[in-house]
This record gives C-alpha cells, structure tokens and sequence, in this order.
C-alpha cells in the first residue's frame, strides 16, 4: 500500500524455549501515532528493538518506505529515531550537553547541531532548564530530555517505548501533547505503553498484543465499539450459569452471554437496561451473586474480554 511506511511481516524472536514475539505482523501507515499496547512482558521492548536494528529477529521481515530494512544502512538508519525505555542520559552533565553528545553521534555538527539542539530543547519545553546538570532534574524532565534526543534528526518515524513510566499525570500529559505536536507536524509516531487511556487518547490504532502474538488490531474506537456499549460481570454459582444463560440471551438488549473461569460475561447494548432485565431473571430463578461489575466501554475492557485478565500491573 502506498500510504504504508513500516511493514513489519512475521517477526519471531525466541530467548531459550520462550517465544518472546510469536509471529507478529502489522503495517505502520505515514502519518500516523500506531500504538503497540500489552502488558508488562507482552514483547513490546523485543518488538521494538528488532524494528530499530538493535535485535536481530529469528525470523520475519521488516521493510520501511518499501525497502528492507538493514541496520547497516544508514540512509535508513537516519530516517527513524528511537527513544528507549531505559533513560540514556549522562547525569553530571546539562540537557544542553547532553543533546550535544548524542547529536555528534547522530552525525550532526556545527551551526545545523546548534540549531537542532536549540529546537528540540524547545519542542520538550526546557529551553530554560538547559544549562542545569541532569542529576537536578525530576523524573519527567529526564523522560523530556531522553525524547529530546530523539528528535534531533528529525527522524520520519519516531519509536517511543513507554516514555511516561514513573512520570506524573503533569508531566505525562506534557509529553503526550509533545508528541500530538510533532504527528500534526508530520512524524510518524511508533508508541509503545501497558496504559490504556494513552493508547486510546494519543493513537490512531493500535495493536493489542500479549505473549507476545497479536490479540486485535484496529481503531480504539472501533475496538471498543465491538464491545457494545458495555460488559457486566457476574459471579453465580456452578449449577445456575446454564439457566442464567439460557434466559439472559433472551434479552434484547444482550448481544453475547459466555462464560469465564466462575463468572458469566454478558456483553450488552445498554448496559443500564441489560442489568435490570438479567436482576430480573436472578431474581425469578432465585440465584444468589456472589460478584457483580458493570465494566466500562474501554480499551482495558477490550483487553480483559480478549484475555481474561486486566491490562493493568
Ligand atoms: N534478553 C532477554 N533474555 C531472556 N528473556 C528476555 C530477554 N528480554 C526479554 N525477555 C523476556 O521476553 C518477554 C518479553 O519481554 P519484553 O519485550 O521486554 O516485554 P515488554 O516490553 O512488553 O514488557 C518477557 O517474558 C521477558 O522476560
Ligand atoms: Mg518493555
């Protein structure tokens, strides 16, 4: 597809006999915030690194604007950025120094490095705080600073994996607003977080992945529209899940009724109206509850529905 820039095809990585990433395969368009979201040990970092070239997949392909990607080649190398989860930052040292260091690295120099540094200090908001040592910085200002380095290039596809772990909401926000900034500007942004609200504020689509195979993969709207317009979660005994079932599906308002470790899983239309109508049955066939949820339309909600377990840690 033209509008593709990323095309990542079957991409697999062991470490021993655990497959860390199982055969994952999605396509990044131009333009776009794409969101790998999974819990912790989903296979987001491996996912990653092996799009960057720092790991080399046991098998599958990557290719960026239609050509294989090699990490030998520089010319491509030159057109993504990559900011790691782990902080790579030389505390004594200011964010201005910093940025300078890494900038040489990147191969910039002179007036064009100056620049560079100078805007990219702006675009994170630390102009002021630049000639300050690292070592002096909060926690969100490091995170500020790792995805300053980033930007230097002025990569076309920029990769963040999990840049607002430990930050708080403030500084969170302040990044996540950075990186709707640079989108409208034109980067395409590769976002990697276990957090659901992000992916569903900053992405386009993302992909869900755990264990490191792909779970869903669309527009968040769209994912928590396949939800209907809510779940409710009930704990009943053994022996009355069949009638419970059998009458709840009845319902108009109930789109799917199945069943989860001890609790029946009632996907609805109208969740207020679907609750009325299945304490009505609970209460005819004279059932006792020992749990009762009402889960929101969310892309937390898509997860547990897929796998049966919270997103969060
Ligand atoms: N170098 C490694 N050696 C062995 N196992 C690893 C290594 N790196 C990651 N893993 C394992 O691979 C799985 C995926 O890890 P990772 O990609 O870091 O997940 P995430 O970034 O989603 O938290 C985890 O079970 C993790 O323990
Ligand atoms: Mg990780």
């Amino acid at each position: 597809m033209e509008n593709t820039l990323l095309a990542v095809q079957g991409l697999h990585k062991s470490y021993g006999d655990m497959h860390a990433v199982d055969g994952v395969s999605f396509d990044v368009r131009r333009g776009e915030i794409f969101g790998l979201l999974g819990p912790n040990g989903a296979g987001k970092t491996t996912i990653i690194s092996m799009l960057t070239g720092l790991l080399k997949p046991d098998s599958g392909s990557v290719s960026f604007d239609g050509h294989d990607f090699r990490p030998s080649n520089r010319a491509l190398q030159a057109k993504i950025g990559l900011v790691p989860q782990e902080l790579a930052l030389y505390p004594p040292l200011s964010a201005r120094d910093n940025l300078v260091f890494f900038g040489r690295i990147y191969g910039l120099k002179g007036q064009r490095l100056r620049q560079r540094v100078a805007a990219v200090l702006e675009i994170v908001g630390l102009t002021e705080r630049a000639n300050d040592a690292i070592e002096t910085y909060s926690g969100g200002m490091k995170r500020r600073v790792n995805l300053a380095v980033g930007l230097l290039h002025e990569p076309e596809l920029l990769f963040l994996d999990e840049p607002t772990v430990g930050v708080d909401p403030q500084a969170r926000n302040a990044i996540l607003e950075t990186l709707e900034t640079l989108n409208r500007a034109g980067t395409t942004i590769f976002y990697t977080t276990h957090y659901m609200e992000e992916a569903q504020r900053l992405c386009h689509r993302v992909v869900i992945i755990d264990h490191g195979q792909i779970i869903a993969l669309d527009t968040p709207r769209a994912l928590i529209d396949s939800l209907g317009s809510g779940i409710i979660r009930l704990k009943v005994p053994d022996n009355a899940f069949e009638s419970l079932t059998r009458q709840a599906r009845r319902l108009a308002m109930i789109k799917t009724v199945s069943r989860q470790d001890s609790r029946v899983i009632v996907k609805t239309n109208d969740a207020p109206a679907a609750l009325i109508g299945l304490l009505g049955i609970v209460n005819r066939l004279d059932i006792p509850i020992t749990a009762l949820e009402i889960l929101e339309p969310n892309l937390e909600t898509v997860f547990l529905q897929l796998t049966g377990k919270a997103l969060r840690d």
